[in-house]
């Protein structure tokens, strides 16, 4: 067996690599001069982990690529951060349900598909092949209880997230609950904790995904004129558009951390381990 990653799930690929005592292959990026992708494998083997996360369209046609010059192979398909899983559903006529456009491509040319947090768990019925879907909740508690951090309420930013939230406050016991959004006027709304009361607290808001950071800096300014004494915000795949990282650390987030399922320079957790045990099965 070894691992094959495209060119921005190289740590990730190297790391389950190492935890699964495999050798990764050594592949050459580059482009056509009409700006194409272009790719060749090094050695490959008969059975192959694929690994490559869709984060934006040149990492899907480069995934593309790399699944197909493992033709032959039994290929293991990892996709750390699914891109396009958002559009899950046809909001509006007209439109394309993209994560299953996207599920139904990968499925083809590999025997199982693993996905990490995929943003909905409905799309997994899109792939093909039997596709597992791993958490990185308690990856996420065991960081958060390494920050030594006293008492600590984990918050999730909406209804949605709280069962991703509730399995992490799990990991220490901690008070977990999810930010209520209330209308105050046409242009004024007040985000607080559904039930609990965030002052004299420290707070940890944790989610999927952050992507320009706008829910969780508005959240972050209200948490503090509640009386929270630091919040700290966590996702598993740090999407991080248009200046997102700076515009949380500005509304005084004290950590912004992610996981490594896009690899960022705040991946603190590693979905390595967690893949790889499942590719052992
Ligand atoms: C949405 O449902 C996701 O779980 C995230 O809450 C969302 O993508 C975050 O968006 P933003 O960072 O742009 O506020």
């Amino acid at each position: 067996m070894k691992v094959i990653s495209t060119e921005k799930s190289q740590i990730l690929a190297a790391r389950i690599a190492g935890a699964l005592n495999t050798s990764i292959v050594d592949v050459k990026f580059s482009r056509f001069p009409d700006g194409e992708l272009y790719l060749a494998a090094g050695e490959l083997d008969d059975e192959t982990v694929i690994v490559g996360s869709v984060t934006d369209s040149d990492a899907l046609v480069q995934l593309l690529l790399l699944i197909d010059a493992c033709e032959g192979s039994r290929n293991y398909l990892v996709l750390p951060y699914m891109g396009y899983a958002r559009q899950d559903k046809r909001f509006r006529r007209g439109e394309p349900i993209s994560a299953r456009a996207v599920a139904r491509v990968f499925g083809r040319g590999a025997e199982n598909c693993i996905t990490v947090n995929i943003h909905e768990s409905a799309v997994l019925k899109y792939f093909d092949v039997p596709t597992t879907n791993l958490s990185l909740a308690k990856d996420m508690g065991d960081y958060i209880m390494k920050m030594g951090l006293s008492n600590p309420l984990i918050l999730a930013p909406d209804d949605g997230a709280l069962a991703f939230a509730q399995d992490v406050a799990c990991v220490g016991g901690w008070d977990c609950d999810h930010l209520e959004k209330t209308r105050l006027s046409g242009v004024e709304v007040k985000m607080a904790p559904k039930k609990l009361c965030a002052a004299s607290r420290s707070v940890v808001i944790v989610d999927d995904i952050i992507s320009t950071g706008g829910t969780i800096a508005t959240a972050t300014n209200m948490l503090y004129q509640q009386g929270a004494t630091e919040v700290y915000a966590a996702c598993v795949h740090g999407v991080l558009i248009g200046g997102a990282y700076v515009h949380l650390k500005a509304s005084g987030i004290r950590e912004v951390f992610c996981s490594d399922t896009i690899e960022r320079g705040c991946s603190r957790i590693s979905a390595a381990d967690r893949i790889a045990a499942a590719i052992r099965g």
